[in-house]
């Protein structure tokens, strides 16, 4: 009995199946129609351009939609993020509320190439154009233009980061037009020979689409280099002339720099006015440091370009990724954050040993590599690394006058925290005595960073055409072999060199990092030939290590 019943269940359970499957057809079927009916299934395939960030560099992505009919469903293919998907719901909604339809069919969409991942939501805007496109709504040719910008559910187009290396490479590429949000605007008009348009909502991008002059294109005067603005000055600074000195020094050749002294000695004040007197920027620079602040989505709709050499002065908390870029869209770390700048460590054996540690490569390649499961991307950092410490826990070890509470041992410990290897790339040691009541009260004044600056630029003009056949262009870079090239010594260079080699118990880096801070001083004093009194002030800068360290 049981047995029968359960046979008849089954029956019953198979027509309702099939009743149902049957309406479904039947629906579909009808919406096909209906559709059809309504003319808005008509055209099947369109193409959409956009662009996609690897590092650095952009690739152009084609968002291929294809409405088909069928049950509705919605598709996205080409390796998208969570965030891309998501885009789905995004233009879905921006489409119903502003007035348009969202088709009902079968919509797929690829975004080729499709075996590299995309991130963000930056392709909402080509994906609904794309939908509108392939469902007969505009017929518009997108061909000669590319598309960027996230959607509220509204419709309107919010601003997205990595503009300007992707708008760099459609013109590259030979774009005509580039839409991007009218945020980022003024940072896509930057590149010169493409037409970019800024986009507010889609209404407005609709409407200008179908011949209406309601966008205008966004463009920029490139003045400012000239005469960059700082907030501070080397004017500020009262005495320190030996600190003064070995900044102009470091800021001439590119040198790194590592600032000893006492709390209050001005450590961090001196540090933060180094910017001020290092070169000024070049328009092909200013782009490569805007392209990868871009990146990390810090470019203001006000400061479009930035015309500033860098500071980034990470606090000692940072972790390695902080410091070196990463993250799941792998973002630009401090160190290339500092490109064509300085990047100021404050407090440096604060800093977890590996975070130190990691500075070691990018400070001699220049550039840094960071690879995760979906992708290795490469970011410049040619940077001056500038470090600030005190020499002991209490502050006040070799204090003229204070007494340091620290035993030896502490000392020691706290010294040690700075690894040999990391305190031999810091070209230049510098101790920062505390500046005396009479100077801190003199009404005399110091000079300005302008000034300073114009020797700083003088001695760089002179490296730029030594080294015009390298692909460096400044005295820290030189290795080993260009060295005996490009640093000639007068004999009585050599016989001081040889005398302090042997009795200070040198190291070879050390050899190289005192006569290519000779070859920087030379050339601030417009001298073809490394002279002894070159060498005896570079041998300063490299004499702290054994103060403090006993190496
Ligand atoms: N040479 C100077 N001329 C004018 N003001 C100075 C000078 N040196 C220090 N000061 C004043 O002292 C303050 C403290 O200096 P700063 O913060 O640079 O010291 P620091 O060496 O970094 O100390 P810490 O080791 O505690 O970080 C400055 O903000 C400035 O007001
Ligand atoms: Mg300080």
């Amino acid at each position: 009995m049981f047995k029968i019943c359960l046979h008849v269940q089954l029956f019953c359970d198979i027509i309702t199946f099939k009743l149902n499957y049957k309406i479904l057809q039947i629906f579909s079927f009808y919406s096909l129609f209906e559709d059809f009916a309504a003319g808005v299934v008509d055209k099947m395939l369109c193409k959409v351009n956009s662009m996609g960030l690897v590092g650095l560099s952009a690739y152009m992505v084609t968002i291929e939609v294809d409405v088909s009919v069928g049950m509705p469903t919605f598709e996205l293919v080409g390796l998208p993020d969570a965030a891309v998907k998501e885009s789905r719901e995004r233009v879905r909604a921006s489409l119903r509320n502003c007035g348009y339809d969202f088709p009902t069919g079968r919509i797929v969409i690829n975004l080729a190439p499709a075996d590299v991942k995309k991130i963000g939501p930056l392709y909402d805007l080509p994906i609904l154009l794309g939908i509108m496109k392939a469902s007969g709504q505009i017929n518009v040719d997108f061909k000669k233009s590319c598309f960027f910008g996230e959607l509220s559910l509204g419709g309107d187009v919010r601003k997205c980061s990595g503009i300007l290396p992707m708008v760099i490479e459609a013109k590259k590429l030979g774009f005509d037009n580039v839409f991007v949000p009218k945020y980022n605007a003024c940072e896509a008009g930057v590149v010169k020979g493409i037409n970019v348009f800024g986009v507010k909502n889609i209404y407005e991008l609709i409407r200008f689409l179908k011949g209406e002059n309601c966008i205008s294109k966004a463009c920029f005067s490139d003045q400012g280099f000239d005469s960059p603005e700082f907030d501070v000055d080397f004017s500020d600074v009262k005495g320190q002339k030996l600190a003064k000195r070995a900044l102009e020094i470091a800021a001439a050749g590119g040198h790194n720099v590592l600032l000893i002294g006492s709390p209050g000695a001005g450590k961090s004040m001196l540090a933060k006015r180094l910017p001020t007197i290092l070169p000024r920027l070049s328009f092909s620079e200013a782009i490569e440091i805007t392209k990868i602040h871009s990146i990390a989505g810090q470019i203001s709709s006000e400061k479009p370009l930035i015309k500033t050499r860098p500071f980034r002065a990470p606090h000692h908390t940072i972790s390695t990724a902080g410091l070196s870029g990463g993250g799941p869209y792998v973002r630009p770390g401090e160190i290339s954050m500092a490109h064509n700048g300085v990047l100021f460590l404050d407090e440096l054996p604060e800093f977890k040993r590996d975070v130190k540690e990691v500075l070691r490569q990018p400070i001699e390649d220049e550039e840094i590599t960071i690879t995760r499961a979906a992708a290795s991307v490469k970011y410049p950092c040619s940077i001056m690394v500038v470090a600030a410490m005190n020499p002991c826990p209490c502050g006040y070890f070799g204090h003229p006058v204070r007494q340091c509470t620290c035993s030896r041992f502490k000392v020691q410990q706290y010294l040690a925290k700075v690894s040999g290897p990391l305190l031999d790339r810091l070209d230049i040691h510098v101790e920062v005595a505390p500046v005396e009541f009479g100077q801190l009260t003199s009404g005399q004044k110091e000079e300005s960073s302008q000034k300073i600056r114009a020797r700083v630029e003088k001695a760089r003009q002179i490296q730029y055409n030594r080294y015009k056949n390298h692909k460096f262009s400044s005295n820290s870079r030189l290795s080993s072999s260009q060295m005996k090239k490009y640093c000639i010594l007068t004999d009585s260079a050599r016989v001081m060199l040889k005398n302090a080699f042997d009795k200070m118990g040198l190291s070879a880096r050390a050899y190289d990092r005192i006569v290519k801070i000779a070859r920087t001083i030379a050339d601030l004093d417009s001298s073809d030939n490394i002279q002894s009194k070159h060498i005896a002030e570079a041998i300063q800068y490299r004499s702290m290590d054994r103060k403090y360290w006993k190496h």
